[in-house]
């Protein structure tokens, strides 16, 4: 998952928009971008969406972003699209292992009760938005099976710092929100899971996205949000790993698999050990499946 497109679930347009962008994955969405008297009709509409849309070939995967347990409208959203099969959920407000713990519970029991195989269906927790939440994001490790990747949020986290901005006048993020950005990359690798950066608001500034997006990879993460279908190619690009990458990944691959039970091997002067191999092996799975 490069690129993960937003789409608000009341709207039909950017719903079929969405599809046809080339993102590895949309999230629809019934948390923020849905005003409260419309989460109603937009569950509907995200359910009926993805009944169709879940059987067509080469689609994105779909997942469906719901409200944080807080609201208290969490549970209403899961019953109304799990019944429609989605590849996952998203979860805002996360914080921790225990928040993780009780979305896959309501999972078991959901996927139980429509007859959909335990463990269908993923997550991807949105690990930074409360200030109680930077506390937690080393506990992700073995919360649930189901747990796919972790990204983070610039906006409500601000919101509950009372902070005045997130960015300084150039865009570049501020402080906290540098610290949790690290957190969310650190608490996914500790987790063995997807470090997902953040969406880049600016939608216009093609520019300032792709700087962004390259920051992120460099510093490890696997992909990035969008919330623009114009962002999706510029974050495709940046997170589809070189050739170079692809070969250096596979040569590591392979001199282990000449020495089976080596622990550590050496390849053009260079020593490469098991974590060498695990990150490789994992490269090469997302060449295979964005
Ligand atoms: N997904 C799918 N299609 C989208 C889209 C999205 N996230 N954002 C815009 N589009 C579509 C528009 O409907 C428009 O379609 P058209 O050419 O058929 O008219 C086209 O892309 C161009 O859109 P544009 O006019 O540039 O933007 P806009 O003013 O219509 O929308 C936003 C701007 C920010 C409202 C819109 O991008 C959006 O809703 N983004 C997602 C917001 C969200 O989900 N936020 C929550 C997570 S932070
Ligand atoms: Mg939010």
């Amino acid at each position: 998952m490069r690129s993960l497109l937003f789409v608000p679930a009341d709207s039909d347009k950017k719903l079929a928009k969405g599809l046809t962008s080339g993102a590895d994955a949309l999230i629809v969405d019934l948390e923020d971008s849905v005003a409260p008297e419309g989460k109603a009709a937009a569950r509907v509409n995200a359910a009926e969406f993805l009944k169709v849309y879940i059987k067509a070939p080469d689609r994105p995967r779909l997942f469906v972003r719901i409200n944080a347990f807080a609201t208290g409208l969490s549970d209403e959203d899961l019953d109304a699209v799990m019944a429609s099969r989605p590849d996952g959920i998203v979860l805002p407000k996360a914080e921790g292992e225990a928040t993780v713990t009780r979305l896959d519970k309501r999972l078991m029991a959901n996927e139980k009760k429509l007859g959909i195989a335990q463990g269908h269906t993923k997550i991807v927790a949105i690990a930074t938005e409360t200030a109680a939440a930077l506390f937690r994001a080393g506990t992700y490790k073995g919360s649930s099976e189901r747990l796919a990747g972790l990204t983070w949020g610039a906006e409500d986290l601000s919101a509950d710092l009372g902070a005045e901005a997130n960015r300084d006048a150039d865009g570049n993020f501020l402080d906290p929100y540098r610290f949790a950005r690290v957190l969310c990359l650190a608490g996914a690798t500790a987790a063995q899971v997807r470090p997902i950066d953040t969406v880049y608001v600016d939608f216009k500034n093609d520019k300032g996205l792709r700087r962004e997006a390259e920051e992120a990879r460099r510093d490890g993460f696997t992909g990035k949000l969008a919330i623009h279908p114009a962002q999706v190619a510029i974050i495709n690009e940046v997170f589809t790993p070189s050739s170079e990458q692809i070969a250096k990944a596979q040569a590591i691959v392979d001199a282990f698999a000449a020495s089976p039970g080596a622990g550590v091997v050496g390849i053009g002067g260079v020593m490469y050990d098991r974590p060498h191999l695990a990150r490789a092996e994992k490269l090469l799975a997302r060449v295979k499946k964005p």
